[in-house]
């Protein structure tokens, strides 16, 4: 049987910091900066564990300025605040960086780039599919998880 370490996002799970030290503090809207994204692990509150025993859960969170966000990522956001799978869907690399001119995320291994604007879509280089968006919510000033990712997180291996 799967250790809460191992599940997938779970709804209702808060988020924490990838490289946060000692006891994992959920983070609340207030800790995101508009335009500063962030490495963060699904935090399951009952057991106190945090999900990083597989890097395919892996979050990046990005917060934007409410008004630049439309109705459908809106529906997913949390105060501006937007969620993705953190692994590149090409091979697999950390993302991220946020180019705020060409408003897309910047994945430097090769060079791919996804618009968090349009539900993860690929805006350029070799990713073959968009980045998964995970649902969030605000529950007071708390950032939860509110749906699974809207795809499996990961990447394709090459033959
Ligand atoms: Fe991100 Fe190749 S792993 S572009």
């Amino acid at each position: 049987e799967a250790v809460p370490e191992e599940l997938r996002p779970v709804v209702g799970d808060r988020l924490v910091e990838e490289d946060a030290e000692g006891e994992p503090v959920p983070l609340k809207l207030a800790d995101l900066r508009v335009g500063k994204p962030l490495l963060a692990f699904p935090f399951d509150v009952a057991s106190k564990k945090v999900r990083s025993e597989t890097r395919m859960n892996k979050v990046v969170l990005l917060r934007l300025p409410e008004a630049e966000l439309d109705n459908e990522t809106r529906a997913v956001a949390a105060g501006g605040v937007l969620a993705f799978s953190g692994v590149c869907t090409h091979m697999g690399c950390d993302i991220k960086t946020w180019m705020v001119s060409e408003k897309v995320f910047a994945c430097f291994c090769h060079g791919s780039k996804f618009r968090p604007l349009d539900r993860g879509s690929v805006a350029g280089g070799p990713a073959p599919r968009p980045l998964p968006v995970l649902p969030i919510k605000l529950e007071g000033e708390q950032l939860v998880i509110a749906g699974p990712f809207t795809a499996p997180p990961g990447f394709t291996p090459q033959a």
